[in-house]
């Protein structure tokens, strides 16, 4: 298996080669650059740039740690950096990856905007530009994307929302349940394109409730600008939760739900309920809230009844995904692309590979986390990776 992975590495090395000659031939780009590669190649030595945006969240860990792997099995040596959510930190990253001779770059951008001259730069040095789970904006020299089906993710966590309420089953089929529950909605970075995706989803599949009035908003905040979150910040969500709760709540009004769009959200604002008193958990009234990514933290609170839920994405799955397009590419090939309408980036669509999600409730941790190897049940009980 793995020499069979090394032979592809020697046959994708002189497919490249070979590419990189009619290149040439053709006038794009740099001559010492082909030269460059087409050695490298030769040596089945190709390198792969990976740009994550943050460490403090486990997701960018697990993925990054993911490619980085998988890439290595494959055969490429891999410079795997973490911007700690801090643009010009990973601009100089990813031109740092250019000059130090990246044949393709696997990117998940922090901004999704703010790349462009790494891409022109890139662009100009024939390497290939993978977006990783998050769509570079405004650019045409993004050759690949790689992600999950972003807008479903929105319309599972609002039917998570509209379920735990008690307004539709898990399958998003309406109950006659007539409410109104009071509801106040999170979103996440406006820099980041997928922020929107769930909006849209979410907003597209609570709609029709606050239309019949089963669902209201009593803070009136239903734009995405009002309910954005900057880099999706812990601390900020749990800011807007608490004065939330001073402006709306206090003379008595209740709350039943709270969407949030991603786990580290989801767990300031349980802070901040839990923090006038609302719990501890949703058996003793804590409203409803949802959330993304099924972090060890959260997991373990929708074990103990206290968050409700969590979207699964299976970053392994994704990794696998971006290594695979990235073997397409260095071979000389095109990867395989299964949407090619969603994803207009501004300039262009971009090819994609999106994946499915489930949903994680208390009662299915067991079959989607623990039975597929994501988390152990003991990572699950201390609410910790090991
Ligand atoms: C990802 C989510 C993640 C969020 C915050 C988004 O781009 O798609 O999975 O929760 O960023 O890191």
């Amino acid at each position: 298996m793995r020499l069979g992975k090394k032979m592809g590495v020697v046959a994708a090395g002189a497919a490249l080669a070979l590419t990189l000659t009619a290149c040439a031939g053709e006038g794009a780009g740099s001559d010492s650059g082909s030269e460059d590669n087409t050695e490298a190649a030769a040596d089945g030595d190709l390198s792969v740039g990976v740009a994550m945006p943050t460490e403090t969240s486990e997701r960018w860990i697990a993925d990054g740690d993911a490619v980085k792997s998988g890439l290595e099995e494959a055969g490429y040596s891999v410079d795997l950096q973490f911007a700690g959510d801090d643009i010009p930190t990973q601009t100089q990253q990813i031109d740092a990856m250019i000059t130090g001779g990246a044949d393709a770059l696997i990117i998940a951008a922090i901004d999704g905007t703010a790349l462009t001259s790494q891409l022109e730069a890139a662009a100009a040095a024939d390497i290939p530009v993978i977006s990783y789970d998050r769509l570079i904006r405004d650019s045409e020299n993004v050759d690949f994307y790689v992600s999950f089906d972003n807008y479903k993710v929105g319309v599972a966590q609002a039917t998570a929302l509209l379920s735990g309420l008690g307004l539709t089953d898990e399958a998003g089929e309406p109950t006659g349940e007539e409410g109104p529950f009071n509801v106040e909605l999170f979103a996440g970075s406006l820099d980041d394109n997928n922020a929107h995706f769930f909006w849209d989803g979410a907003m597209d599949t609570l709609k029709p409730f606050m239309d019949d009035g089963s669902l209201v908003v009593p803070s009136g905040q239903t734009d995405i600008d009002q309910a954005a979150t900057l880099r999706w910040q812990q601390e900020t969500a749990q800011k807007r939760m608490e004065d939330l709760l001073t402006s709306t709540y206090n003379d008595g009004t209740e709350l039943h739900g709270v969407l949030s769009p991603y786990d580290g959200l989801s767990r300031g604002i349980i802070t901040a309920l839990q923090g006038v008193g609302m719990g501890p958990t949703m058996e003793d009234g804590l409203p409803v809230v949802t959330g993304q990514d099924a972090e060890i933290a959260s997991v373990k609170l929708i074990q103990d009844d206290v968050q409700q839920s969590t979207i699964f994405k299976d970053t392994r799955k994704l990794a696998d995904q971006a290594v695979v397009a990235t073997e397409s590419y260095l071979a000389g090939e095109e990867p395989e692309a299964n949407d090619t309408e969603t994803y207009d980036n501004g300039v262009k669509v971009v090819p994609s590979y999106l994946l499915e999600v489930d949903t994680v409730y208390a009662d299915n941790i067991t079959e989607l986390l623990v039975d597929s190897g994501y988390w152990t049940q003991e990572e699950i009980d201390a609410g910790q990776a090991e």
